[in-house]
This record gives C-alpha cells, sequence and structure tokens, in this order.
C-alpha cells in the first residue's frame, strides 16, 4: 500500500504538531500545507509542500485533508475537499450551523467526511446507542479554569467577571453554544454527531470557568438510555476525562495525542459521516 497522502489546513499549534508527526512516519506523506499567512511556513515547511492558494489543493492530489485552522475553512471549503478526498473537520463546531451540516453530509457521497472525536470519551458508544434510537438525552459538561475560554459575547464578559468561585457560563442546547465558543467546544460539537438522533438542538452543553482547576481541564459525559430519567431510574452513563492542561492553554495536551490517532485513523470507511 503508498503512503496516504495528507494535506494540513492551517498552521497553528495543530496544524505544527500534524505536520511534523506526518514528517516522521513511514506511512503518510505531506501533500501539502497551506496557511491564511504563508509567510509562516517559510523554513519551516519544504517549498514544495508549500500551497499559495487554497483553491487550488485538488493539484496536489491529497487522500485526507485535515483543516486545523477555523471554523469559516470548512463552511466555505468542506464541501469542494470531500469532493476529491477524504476530509477530517478539526472544527467541528462549524456543523452546529444547519445549512453548513447539511451541506457537508450531502457532499460526503464519495469520500468520508471524519470528525475526531477530541476529548469525548465513548464516542463510538453514543453513536451505536444513536444508530439504535436507544439515545435519549445527552450532556456534556466542561470545566476549565477562567483563562483556558476564549469566548464571544456574551459569555466573554461572564467569563471576565469570575473571581474565585466557580461559575456556570452556559448550560442549554450545543447548537447555541458553539458560535459563542467555537474553539472550545469541538468536543461537544463531535457528541452532536455521533448522538445523530438527537443532534445540535438536543444534546445539552454546559460550560463552567473554575479558578480552582489550575492543572485539568474536565470533560464529563452523561448518557441516558432506556428508562424514566425523570425518577432516575433510566440507564445512565457518566465518564469523567481530566485532560492535564497549562493554564491559558487553549487545548489540554492529551488533546494533541487523540487529534493524531483521529488523523491515522481517518481511512477506510468509504462515503459517509464517521467519529475517528
Ligand atoms: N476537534 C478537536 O478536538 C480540536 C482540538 C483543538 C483544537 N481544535 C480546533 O482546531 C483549530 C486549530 O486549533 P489550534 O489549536 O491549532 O489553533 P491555533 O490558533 O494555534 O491555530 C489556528 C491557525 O488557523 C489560522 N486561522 C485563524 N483564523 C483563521 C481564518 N479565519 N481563516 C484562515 N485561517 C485562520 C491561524 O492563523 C493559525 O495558523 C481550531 O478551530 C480549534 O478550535 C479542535
Amino acid at each position: 500500500m503508498g503512503k496516504r497522502r495528507i494535506g494540513i489546513v492551517g498552521y497553528g499549534n495543530l496544524g505544527q504538531y500534524l505536520v511534523q508527526q506526518i514528517q516522521s512516519r513511514g506511512d503518510l506523506e505531506l501533500a501539502f500545507v497551506w496557511n491564511r499567512t504563508s509567510s509562516a511556513l517559510e523554513g519551516k515547511v519544504e517549498k514544495p509542500c508549500i500551497l499559495e492558494d487554497l483553491n487550488n489543493f485538488a493539484e496536489r492530489e491529497a487522500d485526507l485533508i485535515v483543516e486545523v485552522a477555523h471554523p469559516c475553512i470548512t463552511r466555505d471549503y468542506g464541501e469542494r475537499f470531500l469532493a476529491h478526498a477524504d476530509f477530517m473537520i478539526g472544527s467541528p463546531t462549524a456543523m452546529a450551523d444547519a445549512s453548513t451540516e447539511r451541506k457537508l453530509r450531502a457532499a460526503a457521497s464519495q469520500n468520508g467526511l471524519y470528525v475526531p472525536s477530541g476529548a469525548l470519551w465513548g464516542g463510538e458508544d453514543i453513536r451505536r446507542m444513536a444508530d439504535r434510537g436507544t439515545l435519549q438525552a445527552l450532556k456534556v459538561t466542561m470545566k476549565k479554569p477562567p483563562e483556558s475560554f476564549k469566548l464571544n459575547e456574551p459569555l466573554k464578559s461572564k467569563n471576565d467577571a469570575v473571581k474565585s468561585d466557580a461559575v456556570i457560563l452556559y448550560d442549554g442546547p450545543v447548537r447555541e453554544l458553539c458560535p459563542l465558543a467555537p474553539n472550545n467546544v469541538n468536543t461537544m460539537a463531535a457528541a452532536a454527531v455521533a448522538a445523530h438522533n438527537l443532534g445540535f438542538d438536543k444534546v445539552q452543553g454546559s460550560i463552567v470557568s473554575d479558578p480552582s482547576l489550575t492543572d485539568w481541564h474536565v470533560v464529563q459525559v452523561d448518557a441516558w438510555g432506556p428508562g424514566n430519567i425523570e425518577d432516575d431510574t433510566a440507564f445512565h452513563c457518566q465518564t469523567i476525562r481530566r485532560n492535564p492542561a497549562k493554564i491559558g492553554f487553549v487545548t489540554g495536551s492529551a488533546t494533541y495525542a487523540s487529534f493524531l490517532s483521529s488523523m491515522i485513523g481517518a481511512r477506510g470507511k468509504g462515503p459517509g459521516v464517521h467519529l475517528c
């Protein structure tokens, strides 16, 4: 089997890490790297691998394109990427926009749309329950120190006012939370994709700004299956993941390794939308 050719869109923290990993592995090959400002790539990426104009991505014949830039890149290019290659969406919060989700799902008719599970534990189990229609409710709660949130208003002011006590900044549908915290809630967007019978409107998300969490980001997933949720007799699975993270970092360190595994696993599933 030939080397899998990977195109990287975005050269920030994740992009740089992935490029380095691709170059250090024998089974992967860099098809291209694109960044909004190509000067950031000079001297760091070999010239032939630099893609100046993203509109010319198809010439590079990537097998897999990985977006690690911004939700707007997925919104604007996702469909086109999928017409030529498998596509791994690093910013799945873009799919909270109903028309983007519809377009991407429709475009995944020849190649696969791969959604990295990120900090989501049990994503495949959630998807299986969604497939059977047994998933009744799903909630993802994310707790981080105030410095680790990158928020839009009105959540930004709420977070700026946090002093010593933990404050719930948001508790409601993931659909509305994604545009308010696009960099923080990729995991919740992955959960909404996995829980396809509930989707972005019914999967609940909560973010808690907690100054005492100086060493960790905490992600809690609560899934409810058959039974009565009201009287607490329904199937309920709760996982709590503590991801070591330095203060002020939006992305926890375990997320890099998880993202790499997702990229390596983003292959061979054919058309459709897949968690990876
Ligand atoms: N799915 C996950 O589990 C997960 C985990 C971490 C980060 N992410 C997402 O992946 C993306 C990259 O994360 P990162 O930690 O590398 O971020 P980063 O800020 O370090 O890098 C982002 C890169 O994209 C570029 N960029 C920013 N806005 C842009 C725009 N409007 N158009 C084009 N380029 C733009 C920046 O110049 C930079 O090169 C973000 O969207 C982030 O939310 C996803």
